[in-house]
């Protein structure tokens, strides 16, 4: 497993080894006081890499310093065979194939969870795919269809559209039948979006983002994603319509960048950048709101855990989708969980598509000579 023992750069990604029956478990194991006997224990395949994880290591996390503190393993997303369950799992059997979530705790080989948070492993997703599904289709989920709630025929703004969550928000809000516009850093991330169905892609490093948008769209989005922070917030809200809405569930723009630090710290330089970009931050009048007739919602669905049913819906509606071939996971690029130092500086460079995991397959193949089939 990896260990976080404090803040800090990718060398605070340190790799423990694991007992012979050692395991992780989620925080909310004993926040929600939840029955040993509805646990599963399953040894992983594989475990998603998100931007939070990073967020995490640098020590500006909320729900990881409230509900964890210091050490803690990372990790919201898993797949892997069940090993062990308590008298209560009638739902899975001994070896049987999941993927799941976790509040934390998913970099490692095996993981401890309420059986409410594991499902069985579809056919159309791979082992790697699956282990990074459910944190960037979940997020998507909840803020397209419980806080944005477009109309089919919406016009929807997805700020970068070729990462995990926005590649879920371009899929779903096509899905929901709306009209998209994605957006991207840099050129060679358009054919990723438009090949997901985007109506629209707006390179932001070759054309002006908020003309171009407008050309598409004059009268304004009915909705529009935005995780950049302060880079673009207030212009997002200036180009929502009237009767629309800005979602915002993210900061990327306002935290460093992988290119600016070579071990991954947060350098003194960069916490008076981030302080200059706290400060400057628009804060949304409500006068203003109610005249213009926009609204500003935001979340973060760590904060959601105890939500179980609007996990078991998300997921059934969302497991449907992929079973019918109408919902995908991108892009999965891999690393060995040893080398999770290595994922994360790849996911700050703002570089990547998709989805990154970290996988178990190095352990897997000493136990095993082959290592079996991935799927
Ligand atoms: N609220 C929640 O519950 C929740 C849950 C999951 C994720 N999130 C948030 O959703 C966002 C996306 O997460 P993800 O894991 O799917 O990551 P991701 O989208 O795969 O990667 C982040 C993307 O953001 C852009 N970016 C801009 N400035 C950046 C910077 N300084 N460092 C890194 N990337 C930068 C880059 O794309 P472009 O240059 O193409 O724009 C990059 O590809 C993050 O802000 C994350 O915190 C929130």
């Amino acid at each position: 497993m990896i260990q976080i023992p404090s803040p800090g750069g990718y060398d605070k990604l340190v790799y423990e080894p694991l007992s012979d029956d050692g395991y992780t478990e989620g925080a909310n194991i004993k926040l929600e006081d939840i029955d040993e006997e509805d646990l599963v224990t399953i040894k992983t395949y594989a475990c998603g890499v998100n931007y939070a994880d990073v967020c995490i290591r640098w020590g500006l996390y909320e729900s990881a310093k409230k509900f964890v503190g210091w050490p803690i393993t990372p990790g919201f997303e898993f797949s892997g065979q069940v090993e062990r369950k308590g008298k209560n799992v009638k739902e899975y059997e001994i070896g049987q194939k999941v993927f799941g979530v976790s509040l934390f705790g998913g970099y490692t080989e095996r993981i401890r969870v309420p059986k409410h948070q594991i499902f069985p492993l579809p056919d159309n997703l791979d082992r790697y795919e699956a282990a990074g599904f459910p944190t960037v289709a979940i997020t998507a989920w909840y803020g397209m269809f419980e806080q944005a709630r477009p109309r089919p025929g919406s016009w929807v703004l997805v700020h970068s559209a070729a990462g995990g969550v926005g590649s879920m928000l371009v899929q779903l809000a096509k899905i929901h039948g709306c009209h998209v516009v994605g957006v991207v850093g840099a050129s060679y991330k358009v054919d990723l979006v438009k090949n997901l169905g985007c109506d629209h892609v707006i390179d932001k490093s070759k054309n002006d983002l908020w003309k171009t948008a407008e050309s598409f769209c004059p009268k304004g989005y009915q909705v529009v994603f935005d995780a950049n922070g302060v880079a673009t917030l207030q212009e997002s809200y200036n180009h929502v319509a009237s009767g629309g809405r800005l979602v915002i569930y993210g900061f990327h723009t306002m935290l460093p960048k992988s290119s600016e630090s070579a071990s991954g710290a947060i350098s003194v330089w960069q916490w008076v950048k981030m302080g200059w970009n706290y400060k400057s931050t628009p804060a949304f009048n409500p006068l203003q709101m109610t005249n213009e007739n926009k609204s500003v919602m935001a979340f973060n669905l760590s904060f959601l855990f105890d939500q179980r049913e609007m996990l078991k819906e998300s997921m059934a509606q969302l497991l449907g989708w992929v079973k019918e071939g109408r919902l995908k996971v991108t892009k999965v690029t891999k690393y060995p969980l040893k080398e999770a130092g290595r994922a994360h500086k790849d996911l700050e460079s703002g570089q990547t598509m998709g989805k990154l995991v970290l996988t178990m397959d190095e352990f897997e193949l000493k136990m095993s000579e082959g290592g079996g089939d991935k799927n």
